[in-house]
Parts: C-alpha cells; sequence; structure tokens
C-alpha cells in the first residue's frame, strides 16, 4: 500500500499490486487452489478462471484466446517468442534482425543465438532512439527468420513506429516470397499505447503482469495463429504443448484482473500522467541548467522522464532522492545498482561519462503534482550541491 511517507517514481520497474487485484487473486490460494489439469470440481474452477482469463486478455488484445499463453513475466515471454519462433535446425535461414536499445531480456537472448550460429544485426536508432523503418526494409533479407522490436523502449520511452514498420516487414517479405515473424516486446507499452495485436500486425507479443497493478511472476505471450514456435520446456504439455509448467492460477487471475481495471482507466490515466510528466520535463529543462532531455520529446510514453545532469553521476542523486523519500531509477531496474553506462543512452549517442548521469522518472496515476513540484525542488537542490563538490 503507498503512504504519504514517500514518492514512488519508478514504475517502469514494477508498480504496486492493485487492491482489487490482490482481491480478485486471494481465493485462487486457499479456496480453489485445484490444478487446471485435475478432473474434480474444484479444479475445473481453476481451469474455468484461467479460461475466463485468457478470454478478458485476448479481447484486450483483439485476438483469440487460443492465440494467448501464459508465462512467469516478460524475460519469458520474450526468451520463448525469440529462441522458440526461430528454427535452430534451419541453416539456411538465420538472419535476425532487432535493435540495439532493446530489454536485456531480448538482446541476451538474441547473444544467445549468436553463439549457436545464428547472424543477428542490431540496428541504431537516431539520437531521439526512434529506429527507421525503411532501414527494416533494407535490412531484411532472404535469410531473415524474425524481427524483434520492442514498442516502448523502458528506459527512455521513445514509443517505435511499430505498424509502419510491419507493413515495411510485409512489403518486403511479399518481395522475396518468404513469411518472417515479427515480435514486438510492449511491456511497457501496455499502460498507455495502442496494443491491438491487428492494428500493429505483429506476429508475437509480450507483456508482464507487474508492469501495470498486476503481479510479479505472471506474463503473456501473443502468438499469432499459424506462427510456429517450439515449445522451451519440457513438461506437461500445459498451453496447448507450448508452455509446460502449472499454470499460475491466481497470477493469471490477477493479471486479468488488471486489465479488465486498465481497460477503464486508460484514456484518462494516459491524460493525468502525461501532464505530470510534461510538468516535470518542463521544470527540469528551464530550473536545472546542463541537462539533456533522453528520448524523443513528444514520441514517448506518457509516464516516462529521462534525464543526464552534466558534471553529476547518477548514483549519488539516487542516494540524495532516495534519503528525501524520492524513489527512482537510474535506468531499466536491472541495470540500476550498476556503474555501467546504459546501453541505451550509449546507442542514442550520450558520451559514456553524460550517460552515466542519468535518472529516470516514470510516473503513475497515484502520483500527483504537489509530489511532482517536491521533486522539482529537491532536483534543483540535489543537482547543485553535486555540482559544487569537489572530485575527488
Ligand atoms: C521492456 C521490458 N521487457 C522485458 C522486461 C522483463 O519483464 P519481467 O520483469 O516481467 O521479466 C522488462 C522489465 O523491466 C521491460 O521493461
Amino acid at each position: 500500500m503507498q503512504d504519504n511517507s514517500y514518492i514512488y517514481l519508478d514504475h517502469a520497474a514494477t508498480t504496486s499490486v492493485h487492491p482489487e487485484v490482490v482481491e480478485a487473486m486471494n481465493p485462487f490460494f486457499s479456496e480453489y487452489y485445484g490444478n487446471p489439469s485435475g478432473l474434480y470440481s474444484m479444479a475445473q474452477e481453476s481451469r474455468r478462471s484461467v479460461d475466463q482469463s485468457r478470454k478478458i486478455i485476448s479481447n484486450f488484445l483483439g485476438c483469440r484466446p487460443s492465440e494467448i499463453i501464459f508465462t512467469s513475466g516478460g524475460t519469458e515471454s520474450d526468451n520463448l517468442a525469440i529462441k522458440g519462433s526461430v528454427n535452430v535446425n534451419n541453416s539456411s535461414g538465420r538472419h535476425v534482425l532487432t535493435t540495439s536499445i532493446e530489454h536485456h531480456a531480448v538482446l541476451n537472448s538474441c547473444l544467445q543465438l549468436e553463439e549457436i550460429g545464428f547472424d543477428v544485426e542490431y540496428l541504431t536508432p537516431d539520437s531521439d532512439g526512434l529506429i527507421d523503418p525503411h532501414e527494416i526494409y533494407n535490412r531484411i533479407r532472404k535469410e531473415t527468420v524474425l524481427v524483434s522490436i520492442m514498442l516502448v523502449n523502458n528506459e527512455i520511452g521513445t514509443v517505435q513506429p511499430i505498424s509502419r514498420i510491419t507493413e515495411m516487414i510485409k512489403q518486403k517479405s511479399t518481395e522475396l516470397g518468404i513469411k518472417i515473424p515479427f515480435h514486438t516486446d510492449a511491456v511497457q507499452a501496455i499502460e498507455f499505447e495502442e496494443i491491438n495485436v491487428n492494428t500493429l500486425g505483429v506476429d508475437l507479443l509480450s507483456l508482464s503482469g507487474h508492469k501495470f497493478g498486476g503481479p510479479k511472476g505472471v506474463g503473456v505471450l501473443y502468438i499469432r495463429r499459424g506462427v510456429p514456435l517450439n515449445s522451451l520446456q519440457s513438461g506437461g504439455g500445459q498451453e496447448r504443448e507450448r508452455r509446460s509448467g502449472t499454470e499460475n492460477v491466481p497470477g493469471i487471475v490477477g493479471l486479468s484482473k488488471a486489465i479488465s481495471i486498465l481497460d477503464i482507466r486508460k484514456e484518462a490515466n494516459k491524460r493525468y500522467c502525461r501532464n505530470l510528466r510534461d510538468r516535470l520535463i518542463d521544470g527540469i529543462s528551464k530550473r536545472i541548467p546542463g541537462t539533456y532531455l533522453n528520448g524523443h520529446p513528444t514520441i514517448r510514453v506518457d509516464n516516462n522522464v529521462n534525464f543526464c545532469f552534466e558534471g553529476i553521476e547518477g548514483e549519488p542523486l539516487l542516494v540524495g532522492l532516495d534519503f528525501n523519500g524520492i524513489f527512482a531509477s537510474s535506468g531499466s531496474a536491472c541495470s540500476s545498482g550498476s556503474l555501467e553506462a546504459s546501453h541505451v543512452l550509449t546507442s542514442i549517442g550520450r558520451p559514456v561519462e553524460l550517460a552515466k548521469s542519468s535518472l529516470r522518472l516514470t510516473l503513475g496515476y497515484t502520483n500527483t503534482s504537489d509530489e511532482i513540484d517536491y521533486v522539482l525542488d529537491k532536483l534543483v537542490e540535489l543537482v547543485s550541491k553535486l555540482r559544487s563538490m569537489p572530485i575527488l
């Protein structure tokens, strides 16, 4: 539960579970705890709830229930999409196209493919973090077996032109007479962007429950009908043989409840967070000299603010904010705490030293404009203090 003793500005890392989600999940821990594969009535209640959840989610995505499988989160969905959709035994087609600014769940999956002989090309974005759809058209070849491009970047919030990229892939694959599955990591997009799979035109799409008021440890992979996918786990053949393992029933119910809540409040949330975001961006740009906004100024997700502050390091800034009850991040959740410059910031051309001074503030609907004003005051104070400190 959120109290007034801190200001949480790390919603891209994770979110608190919505109270209605907790309520929806609760019975599935101790009342209807049956294994959905069982034949008795309690187990069938679990099965019904999993099926019902699948329907809710597929409605939201605009697909069939059978096109959705449940996973343990965004990382697993990305791994399965990438390693499961390329045919490792096909030596004639081993070219994969992705970007240098993907989440490590995608990048490290691609690295693994490289280790077994795949040729992975990493497109670099422009200085705002945008990938040029024409570049994708130009790089696709007869050997291309997968394209994976994220919808919203988790660090800088830039939104990629996915529908346009789909058009380019379709055009080029028709010319070459091949079929290329297109995967998008939509983990950071679900709360604010259009993620109807037909509007986007993607074949595979990853989601994670804990980024939008759902529980941790549960995710979704959408797989368009007809797109081949090899399972990465051997076991009991759940999820139509594509993801073995007893279903995480409370998690699945919680994720679908979070989607139902999101469906109702999405538009209002977007407007609300965008307002706070712009107030924060404006305040930092005007009140603190030597700052650089990372990511596209307008084609960015409604809750993301990411700046570099000349002359300081991100870590002491984070510590100072924490000391003042403000929780933020220096990059992606996984890389915060490490001293390395973010791969996303160096990819958009930030020099290493400047990249190390980054701060990511990600908003949620529980944040208020008073909180933003307080954060701005503290930032002005802390940046000035850190800049005046002697360099050791
Ligand atoms: C863009 C993106 N993809 C994938 C993931 C991984 O998701 P999960 O934490 O559910 O494994 C994250 C989490 O930070 C993310 O931001």
